[in-house]
């Protein structure tokens, strides 16, 4: 329904108090985590962004469904309504269950790739694109050049460049590239979408070659509403159909269902070729479980087949977009730089153009970050030059937002907690990095404030 005032499109029946510190003792626990939020303890957080994975709250059909979890070992109910679920609406024959999304990669990439190989995606998120590594391949993003600007207001700023996806098959040849994978919506470029114009153009460069299409479908409900708001002639279609639709374009997916498919824990891999599906699955059974439960409980498996046809709802989607636009139009009217426009789950701020007076050595945006928590406890995650070294190209905070979890008088807080280090920015101090491990640094790294 349009009003003016959206509203969450549910009543809370359970409540989980969250805890307030006092700025002193903010101080002393961010000193105590060496500055790296990762390393705070939840219960000293006011407001969690830390990521939209796992941390949504489930339904009441989600929880009624647990009860009815099938924890036989082989061939559960619970797997054949899991199957059908996803399959009505992913569409691809095979439907292999995994603990989570990175599950899913490793295995798809172990089976479909080898070393020497070239696997191209609009944007890799970090687990996708070392798990393409670890076979010895190599991950090329190809996002369109618009993606690395953060001001530019596109419709789908989540596309990929079709004519960099040509050349690359020309220069690479196409023996050497097993898969092209599409990341809907696209996480590391600021959760912006992908249009169903593009994945056709994509879809229709990779049948060409005879190159199979996956879609890392995280985010798909989300961006299937994006398609049905921006792109022309989808604005009478359903969620539901136009994730079908863009699936159709494709011959597989991996899937974490942490995020669309509203669950705490879980995924799954997906593919139309059953050679391949026998190879993922003796390779499952070795590592994750048998192919009906794939290192979940029945249970599990039951939250997901209610939570992605959830994630499909009209009124979930049309709050969830507007509610992450919310806090990033908040922010941007006042001047505050984002990754514009708001994405699906998540707002990014530009902590290059925020902290222009930190040179990148000196991580801005994990300043900033910290700066957050200091001002009102609330926890983000630093997107740059921490977690990429020097081949990050933007330095930006992300405030994910966990679905159905908070409500507009959080988002109110967390803007004016915003404005509060925005207006006091000039102050803010650079940070040097005291211990980093080999590798995924950011998420153990310390760090201390420059006087
Ligand atoms: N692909 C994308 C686009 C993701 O955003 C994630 C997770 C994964 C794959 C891996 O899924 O965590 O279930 O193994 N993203 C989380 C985040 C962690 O915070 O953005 P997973």
């Amino acid at each position: 329904m349009l009003t003016k005032t959206v509203i969450e499109p549910f009543r809370i029946k359970s409540v989980e108090p969250i805890r307030w510190t006092t700025r002193e003792q903010r101080e002393q626990l961010l000193r105590a985590a060496h500055y790296n939020l990762f390393l705070l303890p939840a219960d000293d957080v006011l407001i969690d962004l830390l990521t939209d994975s796992g941390t949504g709250a489930m339904s009441t059909h989600q929880w009624a469904a647990i009860m009815e979890g099938d924890e036989s070992y082989a061939g559960s109910r619970s797997f054949d309504r899991f199957r059908n679920s996803i399959q009505d609406i992913f569409g691809y024959q095979n439907v292999i269950p995994t603990h989570q999304g990175r599950a899913a990669e490793r295995i798809l990439f172990s089976v479909a790739c080898k070393k020497g190989d070239v696997v191209p995606n609009n944007t890799h998120f970090d687990t996708t694109r070392a798990n393409v590594e670890f076979v010895g391949a190599e991950a090329v993003d190809l996002p369109i050049p618009e993606a690395r600007r953060p001001s530019i207001r596109l419709p789908f700023k989540g596309n990929m460049d079709v004519a960099g996806l040509k050349d690359l098959i020309a220069r690479v040849g196409r023996e050497r590239i097993p898969l092209v994978m599409l990341t809907v919506t696209n996480n590391s470029g600021g959760g912006q979408p992908v249009s169903m114009e593009n994945t056709r153009a994509v879809s229709a460069v990779c049948h060409e070659h005879g190159i199979p299409l996956y879609f890392d479908a995280c985010r798909f409900a989300e961006n299937a509403y994006f398609i049905k708001l921006r792109e022309k002639g989808y604005e009478s279609k359903t969620p539901k159909q136009i994730a079908q639709e863009m699936f159709a374009l494709g011959d597989g997916c991996t899937m974490s269902a942490k995020k669309d498919g509203m669950a705490n824990i879980g995924g799954f891999l997906c593919t139309n070729d059953d050679v391949l599906a026998r190879q993922e699955k003796d390779l499952l059974i070795l590592t994750e479980g048998y192919p009906t439960y794939g290192g979940l409980a029945g249970r599990d498996l039951e939250a997901i087949a209610v939570g992605v046809q959830e994630a499909l709802e009209e009124d979930y989607l049309h709050y969830r977009i507007a509610s992450t636009a919310y806090l990033g139009n908040h922010l941007s009217e006042r001047g505050v730089p984002i990754v514009e426009p708001p994405g699906g789950h998540a707002i990014y701020l530009d902590a290059r153009a925020f902290l222009p007076q930190i040179p990148l050595d000196q991580f801005p945006g994990v300043a900033l970050a910290a700066e957050l928590y200091l001002e009102g406890g609330i926890r983000s995650v630093e997107i740059g030059t921490l977690m990429f070294a020097a081949s990050a190209k933007m330095d930006l905070v992300r405030l994910a937002i966990p679905r159905r979890v908070y409500t507009q008088s959080h988002i109110d807080y967390v803007v004016e907690m915003i404005l509060r280090v925005w207006d006091r920015r000039q102050d803010v101090k650079g940070m040097r990095l005291t211990y980093e491990a080999p590798f995924l640094r950011h998420f153990t790294a310390h760090l201390e404030p420059i006087a």
